[in-house]
């Protein structure tokens, strides 16, 4: 049996990119005077944009402090770099309305649900580059694509400043809930010196859990990452996905190398452009390792199964920060008895079990088993209890 470092012998989580973790938060009644506020311009943010703001303001984000300008945007769209070099691959802006733009300026208060939420400084005040955005970090132009979909229903100009955040919005997941900072904290005090951080929108499956547990045996902490930010409606819900981890982890995984916590972001689905946005973030996140397996962030067949690896190739190591862990299509062999890889099992296709995410989804809504080989047991019930409230 290995043991786990000490950690009071002292090392050094990696750098936040950038040097520095932004930190953005900004409590009113303590850091500021609420009444500073009062006859500021309020704009409503939807989900996708309180979650970046959130992004943004705990460092997760680092070294961005706010909605991208111009320069950077174009640059991050056009040559995946903000316009200082640093690796960055999805421009994270502000879209509002064309004809509400000009009420803008200044110190803008940000609100969601009603409640304001935090401020930004607008800067800039831009036009939005639809279809060289789509083109460039979704790959297509297609409306079908729902990162695509989300990009033209949006707002056509763009607001760029640096922002704060109130509160860190914990309450729908209370207990995993964890800024960088603060995931971070947890890394220092178990005393992994090396974390692999596991992004995740799906409901965990075996496949899922043979990437953490070979991991395991070369890394000292796991960080199980789910995005729990607005998904694509046929998306499992977050809620669900996060009971699946609960109950899986109570049953299976090591107690002292794994943390569970929730990934804020919404996600996009641009595939390898997200990969490297994931990374990055994870970084800020505190963790050496990052896992990409097969069509990772991907939907539909937009991208190849392994681009979201090779897309890692334009950046050097220094520069990421971050080791990427690439792993190839896993699945249950038959024949092995086991998970398995085309790296590792010599059988023919008619020896596996692959189930897509579409067939797991039309199984739970006809209220059908999924394989053990696929499915953990305790997992699969979380899920079918789901799909028949659901009705
Ligand atoms: S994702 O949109 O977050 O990438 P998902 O939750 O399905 O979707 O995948 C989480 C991570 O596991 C991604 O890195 C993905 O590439 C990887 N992955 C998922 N299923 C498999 C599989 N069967 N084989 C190899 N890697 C996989």
């Amino acid at each position: 049996m290995t043991t786990l470092p000490n950690p009071s012998s002292p090392f050094l989580l990696p750098a936040p990119l950038g040097g520095t973790l932004v930190h953005r938060v900004r409590r009113a009644g303590h850091d500021f005077d609420p009444a500073e506020l009062r006859g500021l311009p309020r704009l409503a943010l939807g989900d996708r944009s309180y979650a970046d703001l959130e992004m943004l303001a705990t460092g997760a984000y680092s070294p961005l402090t706010g909605f991208l300008g111009e320069a950077d945007y174009l640059s991050v769209v056009e040559r995946m770099r903000l316009a200082d070099g640093t690796p960055w691959s999805v421009p994270i802006t502000l879209p509002v309305a064309r004809d509400e733009a000009e009420t803008y300026t200044g110190r803008v208060v940000l609100t969601h649900g009603g409640e304001d939420v935090g401020t930004l400084d607008v800067q800039e005040r831009y036009d939005a580059r639809k279809a060289l955005e789509a083109r460039e970090v979704y790959r297509t132009e297609d409306p079908a694509h729902p990162g695509v979909a989300a990009l033209y229903a949006q707002g056509d100009v763009y607001l760029a400043g640096p922002v704060t955040l109130f509160e860190v919005p914990r309450g729908a997941f209370p207990l995993h809930h964890r800024t960088p900072a603060e995931v971070r904290e947890v890394i220092e005090a178990r005393g992994w010196r090396t974390t692999v951080a596991f992004q995740t929108r799906n409901p965990i499956h075996r496949a899922h859990e043979y990437l953490h547990k070979v991991t395991l045996e070369l890394v000292d902490g796991l960080l199980l990452h789910p995005l729990v930010g607005t998904t694509k409606g046929d998306d499992v819900p977050a809620p669900t996905r996060v009971q699946a981890y609960e109950v899986l982890l109570d049953r299976y995984y090591p107690q002292a190398r794994t943390l569970l916590s929730v990934y804020p972001a919404a996600m996009r689905y641009a595939g390898p452009r997200e990969a490297i946005l994931h990374a990055l973030s994870r970084r800020n996140y505190g963790v050496t390792h990052f896992i990409v397996g097969r069509d990772h962030a991907g939907v539909g067949s937009y991208y190849g199964t392994y681009d979201a690896q090779e897309i890692f190739g334009n950046f050097t190591q220094e520069e990421l920060g971050i080791q990427i862990l690439k792993f190839e299509h896993t699945f249950y062999c038959k024949t092995c008895g086991q998970l398995v890889s085309p790296r590792t099992c010599p059988h023919g296709s008619e020896h596996h079990l692959v189930l897509s995410g579409t067939k797991v989804r039309e199984k739970l809504r006809a209220g059908e088993n999924l394989p053990g080989e696929f499915t953990r047991p305790e997992v699969a019930e979380v899920l079918r209890k789901a799909y028949a409230r659901e009705g």
